[in-house]
């Protein structure tokens, strides 16, 4: 049921940083059980806009009404007070603490009358019976470090939707989600709160998400309020238009790329309880999909092939030679690079997006034992062009961009380092619908210098549109390898669930 009453409106609100207006005169309602989509191109504003809703910024002008309330939302406390929750663009919980300790951080879960002494059964019970009540199968004994990032971020959500919540704020919850894990965001967690009458603010690249679950969307452009509409009343062309504030081409159109030789090879690699037996290759030119469903090893995979975790058998040759690799610092050396899902593991915050971009790459600006810092400049400065990176300059750090300014600067570095094969684990995670372009033309720039790219997108579009041939794994294993007309949703599809076996009669070498 959804109710009639505003749950929250603000108006006019303004928030600055140093050289830009984040938000501009920001007018905005919802109601009580509405779940309501905000959209706009990376450093539109939006995580912005919630972050002052949460108490974590304030604004520098505007009005806040909360239930029929003008409130202050001075700080987390706050907005927790008055019942507001978020889950943040960033994963932030504490990775060597268990799920059932991260869901109940703060609320301490003491044996009665011995105040000093942890009630372990008492919150374990308590966090295993949040889990179950949204249809999950987590071990909250787990450690927060042992679980996916799709896992992670749902444990984020229910942590913050524990606590009695009237307006939920999630910040591009399905970027780190695969297929089974939105399902049960949207069919279970999401459900059961509108159904509580809980309002939901709710931004996202993907836009196909807000027809599927919200009532409402609202478009921000370059910090302002460009207009909310009705689900009902709009398409995905109108949205694009108004975020972007001109018609740009949806579809990326693959271009042919010319294909040469086997550049990167894998023989039976194994890991033990992570991948099994996995032998796929890759050639000069080529964008090898890896497909799959959440936990059918693709991550695993390619951390396993880059050193990140121990490879107890298997071959890895690149460019004819077999190489050993150890670490990730061994596979980069070996020209294999890796970028990671979470771009927090490959990012320094507090330090410039150009000295970011150039940290793989050192040698390349010393020379004579002198650190070039012009050259370090230029260097960011060009792949701020060429990406079309939203910074103010190479110096600003890479903490103040917008999410998806950030993950531009990981590929960026990896770019730079210019090896042979790349893995690209879910580059395009929160990229807006423009600048995705820029990044998959910025990939085919690489497949012209001869460059192979494994990419692993959860993203069955993406995979499909951009690869020459698709690996599909199930349960840790390559279930299938598909080419040219082959790679279709339900090829795909098919594989990823266990439903076929092998690919009929065709080896893979
Ligand atoms: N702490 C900060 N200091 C300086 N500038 C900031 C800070 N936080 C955000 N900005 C700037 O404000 C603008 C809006 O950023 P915001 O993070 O709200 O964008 P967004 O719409 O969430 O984008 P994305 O889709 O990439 O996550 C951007 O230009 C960003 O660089
Ligand atoms: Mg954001």
């Amino acid at each position: 049921m959804t109710g009639n009453s505003k749950i929250l409106e603000v108006k006019g609100i303004k928030k600055s940083f140093p050289g830009v207006d984040a938000l501009k005169d920001i007018d905005f309602s919802i109601k009580k059980g509405e779940v309501h989509a905000l959209i706009g191109e990376n450093g539109a504003g939006k995580s912005t806009f919630l972050k002052i809703l949460s108490g974590n910024l304030q604004p520098d002008g505007g009005e806040i009404y909360f239930d029929g309330t003008r409130v202050k939302i001075e700080n987390t406390q706050k907005a927790h007070h008055l019942g507001i929750a978020m889950v943040y663009q960033e994963l932030s919980l504490v990775p060597y603490l268990s799920v059932a300790e991260n869901i109940f951080q703060g609320h301490a879960f003491h044996k009665k009358k011995v105040l000093r002494v942890m009630n372990w059964k008492r919150m374990y019970d308590e966090a295993k019976s949040e889990i179950t009540k949204y249809g999950l199968k987590i071990n909250v004994k787990k450690k927060i470090n042992q679980l996916g990032v799709g896992q992670q971020q749902l444990v984020e959500i229910i942590r913050a939707v524990s606590t009695d919540v009237k307006l939920l704020l999630l910040d591009e919850p399905t970027s780190a989600l695969s297929e089974e894990e939105i399902r049960i965001l949207f069919d279970s967690i999401i459900n059961i709160l509108r159904k509580k009458d809980v309002a939901i603010i709710y931004i996202t690249h993907r836009l196909e998400e807000a027809f599927t679950i919200a009532d409402k969307v609202t478009v921000f452009r370059d910090g302002e309020k460009i207009q909310t509409l009705n689900i009902s009343d709009t398409d995905e062309n109108q949205i694009i238009q108004l975020m972007v504030g001109r018609r740009i081409k949806n579809r990326y159109i693959k271009k042919e790329a010319w294909i040469g030789d086997t550049i990167f090879k894998v023989d039976g690699v194994t890991a033990e309880g992570l991948v099994k037996n996995c032998s796929f290759y890759a050639k000069e030119g080529e964008i090898v999909g890896l497909s799959g469903l959440m936990g059918a090893g693709r991550t695993e995979l390619a951390k396993t092939l880059v050193g990140l975790y121990k490879k107890d058998s298997g071959k890895i040759t690149v460019k004819n030679v077999e190489v050993n690799i150890q670490s990730p610092r061994d596979a980069l050396e070996s020209g294999v690079a890796y970028l990671a899902e979470d771009r927090k593991e490959s990012l320094i915050f507090p330090l410039s997006v150009s000295c970011n971009i150039t940290l793989p790459n050192l040698s390349q600006i010393f020379e004579n034992g002198i650190l070039h810092k012009d050259k370090e400049k230029a260097i960011g400065r060009t792949f701020i062009d060429k990406l079309k990176i939203e910074a103010q300059n190479e110096s600003q750090k890479v903490m103040y961009l917008s999410g998806g300014n950030q993950q531009k600067v990981v590929l960026a570095k990896w770019i730079y380092r210019n090896v042979d094969v790349f893995l690209l684990d879910e580059p395009t995670r929160g990229i807006d619908v423009g600048a995705k372009i820029e990044v998959y033309n910025l990939m085919h720039d690489l497949l012209t210098q001869k460059k192979a790219i494994i990419l692993i997108s959860s993203e069955l579009p993406e995979i499909i549109s951009l690869s020459d041939r698709v690996y599909v794994m199930y349960q840790g294993s390559i279930a299938a390898e598909y080419k040219g007309e082959e790679i279709t949703q339900e090829n795909i599809i098919k594989s990823a669930t266990g439903r076929s076996v092998k690919n009929e009669g065709k080896r893979i070498h």
